[in-house]
């Protein structure tokens, strides 16, 4: 298929652009290079720019004949959404909404769309269903539960199929370093801790230990990018194949709490570091799974590398050579 691919040289997209090219798939990446990298677009062709240029962007497609679009230019840093929110709703919510304008005119037929276990909230349950209330907590988590509204209301009005996609906690790297996580000032559990472990950073905190969790921290539902990537080359395969709009969470069913995270990194590194234990974290619930039976039953995807060692070993991996690829 030709292919548009929106943030498609940051983390998560660069790695589905590798599996895309590796499918075959015939790729474009549009990218504002605000959190992504040159380097990381492995496959395909890179357009910088940005999805508030509407002019530029309908060019783009008035040059392709793009039969999908996989929609992941964003923010996504929760704090950050509190303290600036509009800056999520203009490039969340409103540039998506310029993307739709322009897969309608052009009449794209298929959309994937990166969604958040953030547009779920404060759930009281801790395994989350495709269907249960949405109520986010945050201006991220609201950014993104409008653009899905926006796209199944255009996939309604219109012969648009989408599959939106809930990540879950997203984490490691391509298996052999070719890619991972770049982002500067990064605030994710596994990527600081790493950072720690590779001495970048001194030390770091944990947040909250009076969670109603084995032990006392928060647990959460770690996914490989690799197969998260695989959700989205499999969702594409379904829509081409007449399978219906879906939305799906994207997680493999169980979690760790933050103590066991930082004890495996420090198993896996050879490395201990200093960790402190401080007070909760504002907004984080205690415990988030993913119930994934419909994304198994609708796609057929199974993980490859549920195994919360290889996903720390992957994200160590990578982060040694990144960061000598820095001190180059
Ligand atoms: N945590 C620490 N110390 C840190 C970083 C994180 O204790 O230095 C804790 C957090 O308090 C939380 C857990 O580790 O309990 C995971 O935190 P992350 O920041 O790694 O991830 P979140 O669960 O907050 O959020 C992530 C994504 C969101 C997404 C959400 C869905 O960042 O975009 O998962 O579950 F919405």
């Amino acid at each position: 298929m030709k292919v548009l691919v929106t943030g498609g040289a940051g983390y998560i997209g660069s790695h589905v652009v590798k599996q895309l090219g590796e499918a075959g798939h015939d790729i474009i990446v549009y990218d504002n290079l605000s959190t992504g990298y040159e380097w990381a677009v492995t496959y395909g062709e890179l357009i910088v720019g940005d999805l508030a240029d509407v002019d530029k962007l309908d060019s783009v497609f008035a040059a392709h004949d793009f039969e999908a679009v996989l929609h992941f230019a964003a923010h996504i840093v929760v704090p950050e959404s509190v303290e600036n929110p509009l800056k999520y709703y203009r490039n969340n919510t409103r540039n998506t909404l310029n993307l739709l304008g322009i897969i309608e005119k052009y009449k794209t037929p298929y959309m994937v769309f990166s969604s958040t276990a953030a547009v779920y909230g404060m759930p009281d349950e801790k395994v989350l269903t495709e269907d249960m209330p949405l109520a986010p907590i945050n201006p991220y988590g609201a950014s993104k539960m409008m653009s899905e509204q926006m796209i199944r209301d255009l996939s309604f009005a219109t012969d648009l199929k989408h599959v939106i996609l809930r990540y879950f906690n997203v984490a490691g790297a391509d298996l052999q370093s070719r890619l991972g996580q770049a982002t500067p000032e990064a605030t994710h559990l596994i990527k600081v801790a790493c950072e720690c472990a590779s001495g970048v950073r001194p030390g770091m905190k944990v947040f909250g230990t009076d969670y109603e969790t084995r032990d006392g921290t928060c647990i959460r539902d770690y996914i490989h990018v690799d197969d998260l990537a695989k959700a989205h080359v499999m969702a594409l395969d379904y829509m081409s194949k007449g399978g219906d709009s879906e939305i799906l969470n994207c997680g493999y069913g169980s979690g760790f709490t933050v103590k066991e995270v930082i004890d495996v990194v420090k198993e896996k590194s050879g490395q201990d570091f200093n960790v402190e234990e401080t007070g909760r974290r504002a907004g984080d619930p205690d415990a988030l799974m993913a119930d994934n039976t419909r994304i198994k039953k609708t796609l057929g995807w199974e993980p490859d590398h549920a195994d919360l060692g290889v996903i720390v070993q992957s994200a160590l991996d990578w982060e040694k050579k990144w960061q000598a690829s820095k001190n180059d």
